[in-house]
């Protein structure tokens, strides 16, 4: 056993027998669910905590111990855990009573908001989440070009059944997928040239958000939008993660129009949201006073609670200067933390834009999925449980998003914690070399 994998062992050993409460919450629930999980991104070995509470940027397990939660809920918990205004306007919409069996007065405003930050988005239908909204935008795209193949990247997530890391998913669903290099035109022309009269969608992230926070060139993307107008294709902008990049999301920073974004996460304000929208021609299909309309349904496209927290979020917390603030902070920690790990020689690094980064066990430049092939996962294990120990709470994988309580003393903290991870694994981590 090498020494990484035995600071590895130690450190998982130290971790379960400080969570008793957390591994009989999963041995009781692996009698109904398979492997005690219902949402495969958040299980690791040999058991997950069972978190019992939140609030602020805090989070709390069930065997009593406290963390800083730097995951923010894979980007949805941008408003923390515990914000004000929405608690208020959850309770507000509780009291007038749940599942109303018609349309409300709350979608069309919390729809109008929506399109006031995303101009491309002229009209646009509300799903429960990001990959219903990712469907339904390759709907609309194989409806109105009666094509069906779609251009997506490796490395690409747009949803459990809608992945591309290592290529694709066995549970995806069936389409025609020409999957490419991402930040790669020269690869994207050579794999699309035998099919531009067959291209339905180009389905893209602008930053890999799950395949590791790396950025979209400019240029890849704004090539990809040339590509849609030269094929009749439409490009699909996923900004599920990435809207909160800026008030109007990533495309609003590159200038960029595509004829369908779709978002989710933390629009909903902490609940089950997705929506999709863009050219009002292509959305317009699904005016159901038209003869012929495309149907979308959804028993909970308008479910009162999503509609009360979402509108709260955006018309009293989420303003442009705090998104601006809570990105800036986070471009700050990202090069503070590389800074950090670069004066200790370790070959750790984060990619990511704003307040989304990913920390990567690999010294070079990265740009695609192919640039993470040398990552030894068992470098970022050990990092991640050793953070866990001393109370900061990021992803298994390395991701972080920052949340609007999360401040400069939390960046403090999380820069100090990791620095004190760095020092104690020293001698086992990579060096630079
Ligand atoms: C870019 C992107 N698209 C789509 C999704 C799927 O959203 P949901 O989990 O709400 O279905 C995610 C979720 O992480 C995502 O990151």
């Amino acid at each position: 056993m090498s020494n990484l994998d035995q600071a590895l062992a130690q450190a998982i050993e130290r971790y379960r027998q400080a969570r008793p409460v957390s591994e009989r919450i999963h041995a009781e629930a692996m009698r109904a669910l398979p492997g005690g999980n219902t949402r495969s991104v958040l299980f690791f070995p040999p058991f997950p905590p069972a978190m019992a509470r939140g609030d602020g940027c805090w989070l709390w397990d069930a065997d009593g111990h406290r963390y800083l939660d730097a995951l923010g809920e894979f980007t949805a918990g941008l408003y923390g855990h515990s914000e004000p205004a929405i608690r208020a306007a959850i309770t507000e919409a509780l009291a007038g009573g749940l599942s109303l069996s018609s349309h409300t007065a709350r979608e069309g405003a919390l729809a109008l908001e929506l399109q006031r930050r995303f101009p491309s988005m002229e009209l646009l239908r509300f799903t429960n989440s990001g990959t219903e909204a990712n469907l339904m935008a390759l709907a609309t795209a194989t409806a109105h070009t009666g094509r069906r193949k779609v251009l997506v990247f490796k490395g690409g997530y747009h949803g459990g059944v809608l992945a591309f890391a290592g290529g694709g998913s066995p549970v995806n669903v069936p389409a025609d997928w020409i999957v490419a290099r991402y930040n790669d035109l020269d690869d994207v022309q050579a794999r699309v040239a035998p099919h531009r009269g067959e291209l339905a969608a180009i389905l893209v992230e602008p930053l890999l958000g799950s395949g590791g926070c790396i950025p979209g060139d400019p240029a890849f993307l704004l090539g990809l939008r040339a590509l849609a107008d030269e094929t009749g294709a439409l490009l699909i902008l996923d900004e599920v993660m990435t809207s909160r990049l800026s008030f109007g999301g990533r495309q609003a920073l590159l200038g960029l129009r595509p004829d369908l974004t779709t978002l989710g996460k933390y629009f909903g304000g902490g609940l089950s949201f997705g929506a999709f929208g863009g050219r009002a021609d292509l959305l317009q299909r699904f005016d159901p006073r038209a003869s012929g309309a495309l149907q979308h349904a959804g028993t909970f496209n308008n479910n009162v609670l999503t509609m009360a927290a979402g509108m709260a979020g955006l018309t009293q917390v989420l303003t442009a200067g705090r998104l601006q603030a809570l990105n800036d902070r986070g471009d700050a920690l990202r090069e503070r933390l590389n800074a950090l790990l670069a004066s200790r020689g370790v070959a750790l690094q984060f990619t990511g834009l704003g307040s989304l980064m990913t920390m990567h066990p690999v010294a070079g430049a990265i740009r695609s999925a192919d640039d993470l092939a040398a990552a030894d996962d068992r470098v970022k294990a050990l990092v991640f449980f050793e953070l866990l120990a001393r109370g900061v709470f990021m992803a298994r994988r390395g991701f972080v998003a920052l949340s609007l309580p999360f401040g400069e003393a939390e960046c403090d903290l999380l820069a100090s914690t990791l620095d004190e991870v760095v020092t104690h694994c020293r001698a086992v981590l990579p060096g630079r070399g």
